[in-house]
């Protein structure tokens, strides 16, 4: 691997980064024909934002089916349904305007609209041949950086585990990152999207396959998150909310060309297990993991990114969970399935980027500061 570029790049073919840019969406969309899927998630039909789509691609000439999914993670069987749906209708394209999930199942489902297998068989690491139809992403939260990835993390319900399918075609052919769409956001979806992003930065820009390249997407998305998040929690101004999104968008750019780390891979399995927020898990596992990796990051990453926060890096995460009130969840709850959790952290390929290489004890002290 070079060291200041990846060998191959995912950036999607156009974004547009632009405040109230939700009204150039169907105009967008058009290009790519006239008949597609939004797949959405629930508070889009109450902050009014579906009836202004709607309207907006009547306008232009569209047909839209719209296709909200409630909570939790997209599982491999909701691929499979939102991909039937969208044969019956004869769409020409999928547009996901939401948080990860939202994006996430967006995502899978037109990079496999005209896969032969079922979805299962690209999770487990089958090749695709089938080029799929385009994925258009609206972000509605900052973030998961899904927008700018070329992975979807999708739930195999039998195996209880969070696997990605991933391939360069799934990329989004557009993005349109408008920060009014953060607005109201309920504070437990900005705060703990807000860290995921954040935390998604900082793996990126210890991994091992850090380059110059991701390590300037990450080192961005580390100054804007930390700078932006609590104010655009308190008062919501432009300024924040749109440095939040790049920052989010940033930190997908990031890591989709340098992986992540042992956050990540502990993420997974507990997210599946114990049903909590994945930001939240992330947040917890913060300054562990920088305790954990000080050695392997070296001084010099250390630095780089304390300057960016505008103090020192250790201090700075705890200071951001006292003000935003972030405990730990699992405090006081017995361990379940430790063997189970212990195993996929260490096989998972997040954990495999992490600078330091991940043992068995480290997972274990991992467990110990969060639980
Ligand atoms: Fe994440």
């Amino acid at each position: 691997m070079h060291p200041i570029f990846p060998q191959e790049t995912f950036l999607p073919a156009k974004i547009l980064f632009k405040k109230g840019g939700l009204s150039d969406l169907a105009k967008e969309t058009a290009e790519f024909g006239a008949r597609g899927l939004v797949i959405h998630g629930a508070s889009f039909e109450k902050n009014g934002f579906k009836e202004k789509i709607a309207d907006d691609f009547k306008k232009t000439g569209l047909f839209a089916e719209f296709f909200c999914r409630t909570q939790g993670e997209p599982t491999l069987g909701e691929i499979s349904a939102v991909i039937e749906k969208g044969r019956v209708l004869k769409i020409d394209w999928i547009l996901g305007i939401g948080g990860g999930s939202v994006l996430d199942l967006a995502k899978a489902a037109a990079g496999l609209f005209h896969a032969k297998e079922k979805p299962v068989f690209y999770q487990e690491g089958g090749a695709l041949g089938e080029r799929g139809i385009p994925f258009i992403a609206v972000p509605t939260t900052a973030g998961s950086g899904s927008e700018a990835s070329p992975n979807s993390v999708i739930i195999h319900p039998e195996k209880k585990v969070k696997l990605s399918i991933r391939h360069q075609d799934f990329l989004a052919r557009k993005v349109i990152l408008d920060p009014d769409l953060l607005k109201g956001l309920p504070f437990a979806v900005m705060c703990y999207s807000g860290m995921d992003a954040w935390v998604q930065a900082y793996e990126s820009f210890i991994s091992k396959h850090a380059t110059w390249f991701s390590e300037n997407f990450a080192l961005k998305a580390i100054q804007l998150i930390s700078r932006h998040l609590t104010p655009a929690l308190n008062a919501g101004r432009d300024e924040d909310l749109g440095g939040l999104m790049l920052g989010s968008f940033f930190s997908g750019i990031a890591f989709s060309h340098s992986r992540l780390g042992v956050i990540h891979g502990l993420a997974h399995p507990l997210g599946v297990l114990y049903n909590v927020p994945h930001g939240l898990i992330c947040s917890i596992c913060f300054a562990p993991s920088i305790k954990l990796n000080l050695e392997a990051m070296g001084n010099q990453k250390y630095a780089i990114m304390s300057q960016a926060v505008g103090m020192d890096l250790l201090q700075k995460v705890h200071e951001l969970q006292k003000t935003l009130k972030i405990i730990s969840p699992f405090k006081g709850k017995p361990l379940l399935e430790k063997e189970k959790i212990i195993a996929e952290t260490l096989k998972s390929g997040s954990t495999a980027a992490n600078p330091k290489p991940i043992t068995r004890d480290d997972v274990e002290y991992l467990l110990r500061e969060i639980f």
